[in-house]
């Protein structure tokens, strides 16, 4: 797989610029990176902050598939990067997957991935735009989630050598994605998960649900058991009881 890929010191959001580049009729896989944001957006349309020092990049990634496939492709993603900071931190067991697609440390969110993508609008995608920030020297502080770095967790690194194993770990877990299917990528993700089997929370746009994480579903939705039934949710954000 070749995967190009492209610098800038600043720009609005990687994410946008891959879209332009999409959208100007591109029709291979690049990665865009940049030393800083001025309008990085997190999921479901907050900011994401992007001062110089962390990591911030998108792989624009050529997809001939439907829609519910491609959005497999955060959990490849969240597996790769949970391996980066891994490796980085020399630490396995402290490192997980947090539902949907964030990586915590010791509980601590260090990176965020927004999945987003392109096309003519219809159900199959032109590509997909596999946002991916790290917090590499500083992290937001917001008491409602609790986040880190990787020099906080006691390791200096530049923001390039990050780049380069996770061009390397999103090409390793791409390719497992495609010889193997959602299954490989499902239990991967379900054996590096928090809270898996424990009660959580899930705060939805107009509720809060109560229940255990029981599993993953083949879509990836998170099925969550509470008052006897289950409930399949394809989008909240989970805190831990
Ligand atoms: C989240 O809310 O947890 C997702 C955050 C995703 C941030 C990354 S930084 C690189 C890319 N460009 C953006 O504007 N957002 C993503």
């Amino acid at each position: 797989m070749t995967i190009d890929l492209r610098r800038f010191d600043v720009v609005d959001s990687t994410n946008a610029e891959c879209r332009r580049i999409a959208d100007g009729g591109y029709g291979g896989n690049i990665w865009i990176v940049s030393g800083e944001q001025s309008a990085g957006r997190g999921r479901r349309g907050r900011e994401w902050v992007s001062r110089p020092g962390n990591f911030f990049a998108s792989l624009l990634y050529a997809i001939d598939c439907d829609l519910r496939t491609a959005s497999q492709l955060s959990f490849v993603a969240a597996l790769a990067v949970r391996d980066v900071v891994a490796d980085i931190l020399q630490s396995n067991d402290s490192i997980k997957c947090k539902w949907p697609n964030d990586i915590l440390v010791g509980g601590k969110k260090i990176s965020g991935i927004l999945l987003e993508t392109t096309g003519l609008g219809g159900e199959t995608p032109s590509h997909v735009i596999i946002g991916i920030g790290i917090n590499v020297s500083h992290y937001p502080h917001n008491p409602q989630y609790p986040a880190t770095s990787l020099k906080d967790e006691g390791y200096t690194v530049e923001p390039e050598l990050v780049m380069d194993r996770l061009a390397r770990s999103m090409a390793h877990w791409i390719s497992r994605w495609k010889d193997h299917g959602f299954s490989l990528i499902r239990q991967a993700w379900k054996d590096n998960a928090r809270g898996l089997g424990q009660d959580i929370i899930v705060r939805l746009p107009d509720e809060e649900l109560r229940g255990r994480f029981v599993d993953l579903d083949d879509n990836g939705a998170l099925i969550l058991e509470f008052d006897g039934e289950r409930r399949h949710i394809t989008a909240g954000d989970v805190f831990f009881a």
